[in-house]
């Protein structure tokens, strides 16, 4: 994407933006308090569609440090925030997200007549007023050039510091590591690896971020004495919550930051 001037809102958003804490500030801080940051998993879908505009709103009056969303590439190589490569769960669309137009999943039902965000609308919420994590939906299905668009979008805003990014496709944040060294990159687990710091040591990932049930506190240790952090998700029960005061993480992303962040000062 070539360079242009920002306009005025995206000049305000960055004024914004550079007089808020950043994600690894954020990190840091909850460390020194003893407490894990409370992420918004796709929002706060427990009381809102999931990955919707109401949604990231909702977690961030309920509290949350950081909110959690899912982006793929329009046809016209837009970046939209939607969790399935297909439409039919969460909308009244039909087909996969990549077959269509921006303007064509703008058109669409998200719930409660809710729209397909723009990752940027997105940035532009988050800025300011939580850490936004943004999790690239590079599996199964590839997006050639998503990383590239992702990148200037996130310099065009002055983002960078305030936004994480993730994955379970690791070569991606391997990528993205060579091509922006300040921007913080998280690895998405679902097992339990024989030596989770190699994959943090891999990838140039800074956050290691595993499904609450493939944890332990040994993998936790392993990871902070690798210089990383650990972030859990999606806890959103009693046992899940009880799991993680017992392992420590750094962050737990849930789909109930209410209920959840209740449990956890409890
Ligand atoms: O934050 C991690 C988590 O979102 C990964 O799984 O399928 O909910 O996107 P998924
Ligand atoms: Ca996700």
């Amino acid at each position: 994407m070539p360079s242009r001037a920002p306009d005025l809102r995206e000049y305000l958003v960055r004024l914004l933006g550079s007089l808020t804490q950043s994600i690894r500030a954020r990190y840091e801080a909850a460390h020194d308090d003893g407490r894990p940051l409370l992420g918004g998993h796709r929002g706060n879908p427990a009381e809102n569609p999931e990955n919707t505009m109401i949604s990231f709103r909702s977690a961030i009056a309920a509290g949350c440090d950081l909110i959690e969303c899912d982006v793929h590439l329009s046809s016209d190589g837009r970046l939209v925030v939607i969790h399935d490569h297909s439409l039919e769960r969460t909308t009244n669309g039909t087909g996969l997200v990549r077959d269509h137009t921006a303007s064509e999943l703008r058109k669409l039902d998200a719930g409660h007549g809710e729209r397909i965000p723009l990752l940027q609308e997105v940035v532009e919420l988050a800025l300011g007023r939580v850490g936004l994590v943004i999790e690239i939906k590079q599996i199964p299905f590839q997006y050639q050039g998503l990383e590239d668009k992702l990148l200037a979008m996130l310099r065009q805003l002055g983002a960078i510091s305030e936004c994480a990014v993730i994955s379970f496709h690791h070569p991606s944040i391997q990528a993205l590591r060579a091509l922006e060294p300040k921007l913080q990159l998280g690895i998405l687990e679902g097992a339990r690896p024989i030596h989770p710091a190699n994959l943090i040591r891999e990838s140039g990932a800074d956050v290691y971020s595993p499904h609450w049930g493939a944890t332990d506190p040994q993998l936790v240790h392993e990871i902070h004495a690798a210089g990383g952090a650990v972030a859990v998700w999606p806890v959103d029960d009693e046992l899940a919550v009880t799991w993680c005061k017992y392992i420590k993480p750094d962050a737990i992303f849930t789909n109930n930051p209410v209920k959840v962040g209740a449990l956890l000062k409890g």
